[in-house]
């Protein structure tokens, strides 16, 4: 198949652009850079031996779709193409709800009117809000959301659904993801935050590298086993292999969402722990006060997955870890060298 991969230059983008390739997918990317490098595609490039047809722009540059729709006879699309700082979106609304809602509308039209009705979207956990119980499956009630990010992301989930229930021909799956972390094996290709990052991992990497002084834990007194705050942590390499199983397994029309995660809960101390067996030394961290917005605990329910896509998590805590070091010891300041 030929997949139109939006935001393909980004951190998951690039990772899933590897695997369609290697599962044998002709792969055409759109990316505006506004959070990437081109360096990120000559890579995957580098690791699959395959070329990728890159177009720089913007996903809500109409005329630009109807070019690369023109140009290439695309079997679905992947969107990843989006903005997804959670505290950055509090302070730029605007900014956010015009990349992501009005670039899946422009999206969409040129869809429609290319007759390309299949579309695989980029959603969050964060969509489910306060989590009603734990494991989270895709049937715990959503929206409840506590920032323009998330918001954007809800009302994304349900403009594609609005489309599916107007025009019963077209295949919208909705992948929930959990929290990607890790990088590619080859250690050419990771995630390449600009500035000091907000999540967690990265965080350490730095921290690990002797680029920031200590982690900051925001929160020991949640209820959760050792009073940190507990997550659900997925390799990105395996996050990308759900996009490729959701491209091939969901054949037909209808609207299909599902949680990618592993199921485990990790606590913020014992990620900590685990990037220290990986790095090999120990890590600086001092509690802070709990981050506003944040959640105690957050782990999917993966089963529907396994299920009806063939596909679950491979990868465990100790891979994702050693998989980061390995990218950030080799590139210490990310594509920029
Ligand atoms: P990323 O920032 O690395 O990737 C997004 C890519 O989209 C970037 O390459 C960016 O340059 C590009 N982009 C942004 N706006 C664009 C536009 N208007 N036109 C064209 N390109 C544009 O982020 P990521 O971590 O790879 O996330 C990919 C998707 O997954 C996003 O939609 C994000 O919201 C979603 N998601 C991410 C996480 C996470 O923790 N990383 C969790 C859940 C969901
Ligand atoms: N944390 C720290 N110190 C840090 C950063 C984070 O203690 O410096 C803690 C947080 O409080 C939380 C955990 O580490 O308990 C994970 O935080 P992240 O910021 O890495 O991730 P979040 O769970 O807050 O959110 C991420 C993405 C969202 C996405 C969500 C669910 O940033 O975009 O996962 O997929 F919606």
């Amino acid at each position: 198949m030929t997949i139109l991969v939006t935001g393909g230059a980004g951190y998951i983008g690039s990772h899933t652009c590897v695997e369609l390739l290697n599962a044998g997918h002709a792969v055409v990317v759109i990316d505006n850079f506004c959070n990437a490098s081109e360096e990120s595609v000559k890579r995957v490039q580098k690791i699959t031996g395959k070329t990728v047809k890159l177009y720089a722009g913007d996903v809500r540059d109409r005329a630009l779709l109807d070019k690369i729709f023109k140009a290439n006879k695309i079997d679905s699309v992947i969107h990843f193409a989006g903005l997804k700082a959670v505290g950055e979106s509090c302070v730029k609304p605007i900014e956010y709800y015009d990349n992501n809602l009005v670039g899946t509308l422009v999206l969409l039209d040129a869809m429609r009117a290319h007759g390309c009705k299949s579309i695989v979207f980029s959603s969050s956990a964060t969509v489910y809000g306060t989590p009603e119980k734990l494991p989270l499956d895709e049937n715990c009630k959503t929206g409840g959301t506590t920032n323009p990010y998330g918001t954007s992301k809800y009302f994304q989930e349900i403009m594609l659904s609005d489309v599916y229930a107007s025009d019963n021909e077209w295949k919208v799956v909705l992948l929930r993801y959990f929290n990607p972390v890790g990088a590619h094996e080859s250690g050419l290709i990771g995630e390449d935050p600009k500035g000091i990052p907000n999540n967690l991992t990265p965080y350490i990497a730095k921290v690990a590298i002797g680029e920031l002084k200590e982690i900051g834990v925001f929160g020991d007194d949640y209820d959760t086993p050792d009073g940190t705050g507990v997550r659900d942590y997925i390799h990105v390499v395996d996050l990308a292999k759900g996009h490729v199983a959701a491209i091939e397994k969901v054949t037909a029309a209808g609207v299909y969402t599902y949680n990618l995660g592993t199921g485990i809960g990790y606590s913020v101390l014992d990620v900590i722990r685990a990037f220290e067996k990986a790095c090999g030394h120990k890590l600086a961290y001092a509690i802070k006060p709990r981050r506003a917005g944040d959640i105690a605990a957050c782990y999917a329910d993966a089963g529907k997955a396994e299920k009806e896509l063939g596909w679950r998590a491979e990868l465990g805590i100790d891979e994702m870890c050693a998989s980061l070091w390995n990218w950030q010891t080799k590139n210490p300041k990310g594509y920029d060298k």
